[in-house]
């Protein structure tokens, strides 16, 4: 995955703002040299400031910039010509950088928990499995009690919430969620009343012995997509309006708005969140109808079964998922039975930050 991508056609380097070119000096001035942080604001920056000479030395190696207000900046040409290029990073969160998937092209090999955990290469490729695709399934973890903990100390850190640092997924008696109960599940994001949402969720199988209770995962962003190529009157009403998420019980009260599917500045889908048990009714107003027009158009696409990857969490597995991205399901299955999940909440910051210290290392 490239993190840098092409936008715009190149510029005439006379035609660069100054304020820019004195923005990227990097002596000691402007630059702490030890953190690299920059020492001055935008304030300091005159606003009428103007290049006076450009001096290129021999070798052509480096160009040095005369300013308006005295200072020289020394930049090399390879700096120079990433500036000329109008270089915009590419969001790792965003559509652009993925792999959309179906039912039909769902990554489908597993990665071994004992070879991840020693092999800074496999770990790499499932860290990017996760980023390009939304999703990776680990075996041999141990069936241990808080193992996944151990799978999110690998790359990050888990994020603790009220459930705690772990939840437990299994029947319980007095459910304060269907998750603990048979029921199927259709496809979801996990607390999408949550500001900030997790990024990422782990479901590791600690014990299973019931006919029934598959997993499944939905691409969301792809299902979005499809939804805006088709029907793009109902995209904008689930992008541009807000909806409001909730969780309440005795002790918790978690609420938050937001649209359905998050879109960028570059229009490009960052974020879905669709839970059918916390969205709370929309707010009315003169189009309510095509409101749930354009929920039932995504519930079309989400719950095709065409759309899902299902597959099977045995005893040792755990599934590690992005739940900005993706959504997850559940089959039904017999009650009396067992089966006992063990789940946990991280984040994708730190994922993505140990798959860029990875890849720098594995390139050297
Ligand atoms: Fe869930
Ligand atoms: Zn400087």
């Amino acid at each position: 995955m490239d993190e840098i991508e092409f936008m715009v056609e190149e510029q005439n380097i006379e035609d660069i703002s100054a304020q820019l070119i004195r923005d990227h000096c990097l002596c000691v001035q402007c630059r702490d040299p030890l953190s690299g942080q920059r020492l001055r604001s935008v304030l300091e920056l005159d606003p009428e400031l103007v290049v006076t000479e450009i001096e290129e030395d021999e070798e052509g190696g480096v160009v040095t910039f005369i300013l308006s207000d005295g200072h020289q900046v020394e930049l090399s040409a390879e700096t120079v010509e990433d500036i000329t290029q109008e270089l915009v990073p590419l969001n790792l969160r965003g559509e652009g950088a993925k792999v959309l998937w179906d039912a039909e092209n769902a990554p489908t090999e597993s990665f071994n928990w004992l070879e991840i955990s020693i092999d800074n290469a496999l770990m790499y490729e499932m860290l990017d499995q996760i980023l390009t695709f939304g999703f990776a399934v680990v075996e041999n973890l141990p069936t241990r009690d808080r193992a996944v903990l151990d799978l999110i100390k690998s790359f990050g850190y888990p994020r603790v919430t009220n459930y705690g640092d772990i939840f437990e997924v299994r029947i319980e008696n007095d459910p304060n969620n269907l998750a603990f109960t048979n029921l199927p599940i259709s496809p979801h994001t996990d607390n999408p009343y949550r500001d900030p949402v997790p990024t990422l969720q782990l479901l590791h199988c600690l014990e299973t012995n019931v006919a029934g209770g598959n997993s499944g995962l939905v691409d969301g962003f792809r299902a979005a997509i499809v939804l805006r190529e088709n029907d793009p009157e109902s995209f904008d009403v689930l992008s541009n309006r807000l909806f409001h998420f909730e969780y309440l019980n005795p002790t918790t009260h978690l609420t938050n708005t937001a649209p359905i599917i998050k879109v960028d500045s570059m229009e490009e889908i960052v974020e879905i969140r669709w839970n059918d048990r916390s969205m709370q009714p929309p707010y009315n107003d003169v189009d309510i109808e095509e409101v749930y027009d354009a929920l039932r158009a995504f519930a079309v696409i989400v719950n095709d079964p065409a759309n899902m990857h299902e597959f099977r969490l045995e005893p040792g597995h755990c599934v590690i998922f992005d739940n900005t991205r993706l959504l997850h399901s559940r089959t039904g299955f017999e009650s009396s039975g067992k089966r006992h999940l063990q789940g946990a909440y991280a984040d994708l910051d730190s994922l993505i930050s140990k798959w860029s210290i990875l890849e720098d290392t594995l390139d050297s």
